[in-house]
C-alpha cells in the first residue's frame, strides 16, 4: 500500500522518481549572470546564397557563429573563392582553425591544411595566409581570440582586425541584406 506521504507527492516529481536519474534533466535555475546559449540551425551550411555570409574583401567572406566581445573573441568560418596571398598578420592570442573544404598554408610552415586538418595558431605568431594555385579557395572556421595586426614584412602593423571589426562589419552587412541593425546581436556575448 502506498503511504500518504507518497499519494501527496505531485504526479511528475513521482514519474521523475521512477526514471532513471541519468534521464532527468537538470533541476536547477542556471546561475545568475550567466548569458545566454547560442543555437544557430545551419551554422555550418556553406550555401552560397546564404546571407549570413560578410563580404571580407573581393572573393573572402566570413559568416560569425559566435562574436563574443566580453572576453575578447569569435568564432566565424571564412570563405575564400580565390587563389593568392590572403594576408600577412600578427596574432595576439590563440587561434584555432578546423579547415572544411579547400586548402590553405602560410608561407613560414612547410604544412598544408586540407580538408579535415586541425591548426593551432600560437599567440605572438606572424604569418603570411595564402590559397594555392588549383584549390577551389578554402573554407575554414576559425576560433579567434584577441585578434591581430596586418603588418609588412618588417612587422610594422597596417591594420588590424578583432571582434569589434567584425561585428561593425557583420552589423552593416545584416542590415544592407534587409535582416535588421539588430539581427547580429543573436550572435553577440
Ligand atoms: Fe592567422
Amino acid at each position: 500500500m502506498p503511504s500518504a506521504a507518497s499519494l501527496a507527492q505531485p504526479a511528475g516529481d513521482l514519474a521523475n522518481r521512477r526514471m532513471d536519474p541519468s534521464k532527468v534533466a537538470y533541476q536547477r535555475p542556471q546561475p545568475a549572470g550567466m548569458v545566454p546559449d547560442i543555437f544557430f540551425g545551419g551554422g555550418l551550411s556553406l550555401a552560397e546564397d546564404d546571407r549570413h555570409w560578410v563580404p571580407q574583401a573581393k572573393d573572402v567572406w566570413f559568416k560569425p557563429l559566435v562574436l563574443n566581445v566580453t572576453q575578447g573573441f569569435y568564432v566565424n568560418i571564412l570563405k575564400v573563392r580565390k587563389a593568392g596571398v590572403l594576408s600577412r598578420h600578427r596574432h595576439f592570442g590563440p587561434v584555432h582553425a578546423f579547415t572544411l573544404k579547400g586548402s590553405w598554408h602560410y608561407l613560414e610552415h612547410d604544412w598544408v591544411a586540407n580538408e579535415g586538418d586541425y591548426v593551432f595558431e600560437p599567440p605572438g605568431e606572424t604569418h603570411t595566409l595564402v590559397v594555392p594555385e588549383g584549390a577551389e579557395g578554402m573554407i575554414t572556421l576559425f576560433h579567434v581570440t584577441g585578434g591581430y595586426s596586418y603588418v609588412d614584412p618588417q612587422g610594422a602593423a597596417l591594420g588590424y582586425e578583432d571582434v569589434f571589426t567584425k561585428l561593425e562589419a557583420a552589423r552593416r552587412h545584416f542590415a544592407e541584406q534587409g535582416l535588421g541593425e539588430d539581427y547580429v546581436d543573436r550572435f553577440v556575448r
